[in-house]
Formats: C-alpha cells, structure tokens, sequence
C-alpha cells in the first residue's frame, strides 16, 4: 500500500460520537479510535458495537484510520474481529510483550481478513512499545511482521513499570533507541519529547514535538484537536527548509556531475552526507526530482 503521512495522529475514545465527528473532519493525518485505556472497562463491550460505524464516517471523510485494541489475548480478539473492515487501515497494538506476540496477532489478523475478504497482509499494525522485555527486544519485534508500519514509545505504561517519573528527560534514552531501530527496521518512529496529555500549553507541546523532529521522529500521537496542527506543522519542513535544500542538492548534483567531491557553499562544506540530508528533506516534502529541478 502506498505509504501515508504520520505527522498527527488523533485519539479519539473509539464510543464518544461528537468526538468521532469532530476529528473525522480535523487536519489529522490519522483518526485512531482507541478501544484500550481511553475507554472505561464496563463500556467496551459497547464501544466495539460502534466501532465500525465509526470507522466508517471517518473513512468516507478522507481519513485514514487505525483502530487501537487492548492487550490482553480475550478482548483483542473481540476487537479486531468488530473493527476490522474496509475502513480500517491498520491497528495500534499496545503493551506488546515480543515478537511472538506480534505473530500471533498477525496469524490472527489474517484469518479475520480472509473471512471479511479483505485484502490479505493488507492490516498495517502500528506497535507500542510500553515495557521493559519489549524495549529489549526491540529489533527482534520489528522483524516479526511485514504489517508493521510504526513504531511509539508508550512513556506512562512504561515508567509506571520501571519506577520512574514519566518526564521527558527520563525518556530520552530510550526514544534514541526506537529511533535507531525503527531506522533500521525501515519502520517510522513516532513520539513527543512532551506529554501528550498537554493540551492548553501549546508552546510546551510545540518544543516537545520540535526536539523529537529533531532526533527523527516522523510524527506522534496526540489526543486533543488542538494539538494536531502544531503536530502537522512541526514534521513538515518549513518553506525556508525546503529551499535551503534545493539549493544544496542543486549545487551539489552540479559539482560531482564536474568531478568535485566536497564543495564550498554559502561559507559552509556540503559533502554527501550533507547532500543525502537535503534529499532526506525534499523527499519528505512530497516534492519528486521532477518538480523540484523546476522542469
Ligand atoms: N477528538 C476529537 N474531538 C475532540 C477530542 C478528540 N480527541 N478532544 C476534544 N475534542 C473536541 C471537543 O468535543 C470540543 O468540541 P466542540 O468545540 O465542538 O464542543 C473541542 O474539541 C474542544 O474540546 P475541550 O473542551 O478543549 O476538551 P474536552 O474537555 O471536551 O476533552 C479530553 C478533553 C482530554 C477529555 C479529550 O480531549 C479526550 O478524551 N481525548 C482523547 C483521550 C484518549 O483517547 N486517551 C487515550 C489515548 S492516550
Ligand atoms: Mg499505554
């Protein structure tokens, strides 16, 4: 499937319509409707009987969804076999435990796609990574499945387990790490250095989101509408960013067409590493060769 943009990722309690319509309407480059903690345990029973109803209305307003189950084997049974539909572009898997969880859900998935007759393989999964044995199996977890898409550190779930405060400096370590193996896995790396729980500061959610662009995340969850243009905002390039590369690749591609290796530009080296930079960032701007080179 062609790959979609993840810069804005909207929770929406998968039983609270208004919400539903709200975010089915929202800049949100993906409606999620969650089924695990945003919904009390004595409603999820009714939060699945709605759950495909609702995936439809966002769908037929453009926007891609994604369901999040819960974790435990029972209930994500029952979820995936209400939500899964044409509507439905993928699921979130929460508190995975390893890759054999992940093979198994997928087995599972499978099945359900065959008897929906949906596309098979066509469930794009988007994992949490919310425990200690998960984090430490990381690569392993990437690996398991093709479905695989992306990839977030769960902060609360995570430091309620290990025992410390859920600040942004108490993750750093850990979000490098999911972006390196989510790199190398070919898999998107989504996450704030903030609390996604900030809805009113908006200058705090910004710089948090600014520094995981920064370390090279892709994009992140976000559970209020007002939160969803700063997201959308801060994973693109700016117009300067844009043009500064162009730039760059310009010269660049002109000099080694020459035979130079490293150039001199603005006061500055570009080499290729610097150039690959700037390719990385019109290539995210959706700008292809063609339209970039002016032609
Ligand atoms: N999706 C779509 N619309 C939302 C929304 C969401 N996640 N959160 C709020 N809205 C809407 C409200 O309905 C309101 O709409 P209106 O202006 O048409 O009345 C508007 O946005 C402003 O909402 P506001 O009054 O600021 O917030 P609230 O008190 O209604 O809701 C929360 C605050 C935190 C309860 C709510 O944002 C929420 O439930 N978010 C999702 C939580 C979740 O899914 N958690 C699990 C994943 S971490
Ligand atoms: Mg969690």
């Amino acid at each position: 499937m062609t790959p979609i943009a993840l810069r804005s990722l909207l929770f929406v309690p998968a039983n609270v319509p208004k919400f539903v319509s709200k975010a089915s309407t929202s800049a949100a480059d993906v409606v999620v409707l969650d089924l695990e903690d945003g919904v009390a345990p004595d409603q999820k029973q009714s939060a699945r009987g709605v759950v495909a109803e609702h995936a439809r209305q966002a769908s037929e307003n453009g926007k891609p969804v994604f369901i999040r189950i819960n974790s435990d084997l029972g209930n994500a049974v029952r979820d995936v076999e209400s939500a899964l539909s044409s509507h439905v572009r993928g699921i979130v898997v929460p508190k995975v435990e390893g890759p054999d969880h992940i093979v198994l859900l997928a087995d599972y998935v499978a099945e359900i796609e065959r008897q929906k007759q949906l596309p098979e393989g066509a469930t794009e999964f988007i994992l949490l990574i919310e425990t200690a044995k998960a984090f430490l199996n990381i690569d392993e977890i990437l690996r398991a499945s093709p479905r695989i898409v992306s990839v977030a550190f769960g902060d609360e779930d995570f430091s309620a387990e290990i025992g410390c405060a859920p600040s942004s400096e108490n993750m750093i370590a850990y979000k490098h790490q999911l972006v390196v193996s989510a790199t190398r896995a070919n898999v998107r790396a989504l996450g704030l250095f903030s609390s996604i729980a900030e809805f009113r500061d908006m200058n705090a959610f910004r710089t948090g989101a600014e520094r995981a662009r920064a370390v090279g995340m892709k994009g992140s969850f976000c559970i209020h509408p007002a939160q969803v243009d700063v997201l959308n905002q801060t994973f693109s390039p700016s117009e300067q960013e844009i043009a500064t590369a162009r730039e760059v690749c310009d010269v660049f591609e002109e000099a080694v067409s020459n035979g130079a290796g490293a150039i001199s530009f603005n006061g500055k080296m570009i080499d290729r590493p610097i150039y690959n930079q700037a390719r990385a960032v019109l290539d995210c701007s959706g700008l292809s060769d063609h339209v970039r080179r002016g032609a």
